[in-house]
């Protein structure tokens, strides 16, 4: 019998790609708004969004005029030069948000990156810290990317293991605690205050209500930076701009990245006012494509799709009617679902142990046929999260556990409520369904 084209396609990337990520067997095709086909030409909704990349739908018909207009005309030119569209999306991104400057790179990661050397300089140019004696502090549950640093930090295992040696200078606190914040400040070495303000990665963490504005007037208080990483709770995901305005807070370094370029190139940016942000001179930080011209113009696109839009409201108001729903369903696999705005997590128990087998939910390895392109049931009794995306995933219906047993639901802003209905009807049927 000949193969699938999904097979073909999934034992391609198998074959010939680092097994570094374990996706779910679909093999997609082609995106437009919430909607992804695969190559059979079945229609499912997207309920990743690219882990927020997408919060304004895939291809965008605005961001891919802003695309194909600039793609055409210059894409990049190094900063060796300077080009025509850098300084308007600077003027744009710094006045939207409410910043003096913006210094623009291309992951979420080399965002971070840039905001912990950021802080670092003004710790020593500005604060006063001893030479090489600054610290930062991180949140347990962190996910702030991939690099050495940045998984140096985490406490996610996997994230970790094997790749130290590590960078100095984090001190881990756990979330959500502002006592041990309080405690870790008192360090005058203490420079800086790095968190999401949901954990996304996590399993869509949401810390009490007041802590992220405590957290800020703590740093504010003891002159440390509160550095927002929103690149995945920012630009409307939780039903605001940013997740720092549910608490008015205006974080002193603010990062963002994914939904910045609407899906299509990678885009992130710091912004700080100048106090902080000239403590960088010529030389000392920046990137080949860091603040090229396509960038600019697609992102300027992409941020005038969530304000002209009011994607931020609808991910409010639709989040409501999400939360509700998901909490509304009974079964006895689902432990709890929490979110916000269209930010939501449920959270499947985990399935007794089968007999003289291990208690893991499921195995996710990459290495596993069942997940290599199978798309078989897990192997623990097939009721864990992943067995739950998989029969989503033949409702019609895209997601992806995180940390194995959480289910993260986060469709594009751009969904109707007609729409989401529908979706909550799919995950209904489904969970009825085991
Ligand atoms: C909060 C947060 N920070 C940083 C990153 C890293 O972004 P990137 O994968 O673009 O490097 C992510 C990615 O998921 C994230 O969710």
């Amino acid at each position: 019998m000949s193969k699938s084209k999904s097979q073909e396609a999934i034992e391609r990337e198998h074959r010939y790609g680092a097994h570094n990520y374990d996706p779910i067997p679909v093999v997609i095709e082609r995106g437009e708004g919430v909607f992804v086909w695969d190559v059979q030409g079945k229609k499912y909704y997207d309920f990743l969004s690219a882990y927020s990349a997408l919060n304004q739908g895939h291809c965008h018909p605005k961001i891919m005029k802003a695309f194909m207009e600039q793609a055409q005309k210059l894409t990049l030119t190094s900063r060796a030069f300077y080009n025509d569209c850098l300084g308007e999306f600077e003027e744009f991104i710094t006045k939207f948000f409410g910043y003096d400057k913006v210094l623009p790179m291309n992951t979420g990661v080399e965002g971070v990156e840039t905001a912990l050397k950021l802080c670092r300089k003004w710790a020593y140019q500005k604060k006063g810290i001893l030479a090489d004696k600054a610290k930062i502090i991180v949140c347990g549950g962190n996910f702030h990317g991939r690099t050495i640093t940045v998984v140096g930090f985490s406490c996610d295992a996997d994230a970790k293991n094997d790749f130290g040696p590590y960078t100095q200078g984090f001190i881990s606190i756990p979330y959500n605690n502002i006592d041990a914040l309080e405690k870790a400040i008192e360090d005058a070495n203490v420079a800086g205050f790095l968190v999401e303000p949901i954990q996304g990665e996590a399993g869509v963490i949401v810390p009490d209500e007041g802590y992220i504005a405590k957290a800020y007037k703590l740093c504010k208080a003891k002159n440390v930076l509160f550095i927002a990483d929103e690149i995945q709770t920012g630009l409307g995901r939780t039903g605001k701009m940013l997740c720092c305005d549910h608490e008015n807070v205006h974080p002193h370094i603010l990062i963002l990245g994914k939904a910045l370029s609407g899906g299509t190139i990678p885009v992130s940016a710091v912004l700080a006012d100048d106090e902080i942000m000239l403590c960088i001179k010529p030389g000392e930080h920046g990137s080949t494509y860091g603040g090229n011209p396509l960038a600019a113009k697609v992102s300027i696109a992409a941020l005038e799709v969530l304000r002209d839009e009011h994607l931020p409201e609808n991910a409010e108001r639709l989040g409501k009617i999400l939360l509700n729903e998901l909490k509304s369903i009974k079964h006895d696999m689902i432990q709890l679902v929490r979110g916000k705005g269209l930010f939501c997590a449920m959270v499947i128990k985990a399935p007794p142990p089968p007999k003289g087998g291990s208690s893991r939910v499921t195995s996710l390895s990459a290495e596993s046929p069942s997940f290599g392109g199978g798309g078989e049931a897990s192997p623990s009794g097939g009721r864990g999260a992943i067995d739950v995306c998989l029969a989503l995933k033949e409702n019609g219906l895209l997601a992806k556990p995180t940390h194995k047993d959480i289910i993260r639901f986060a469709p594009p802003l751009i969904i109707t409520e007609e729409q989401l209905m529908e979706c909550i009807g799919i995950i209904k049927r489904t969970i009825a369904s085991f």
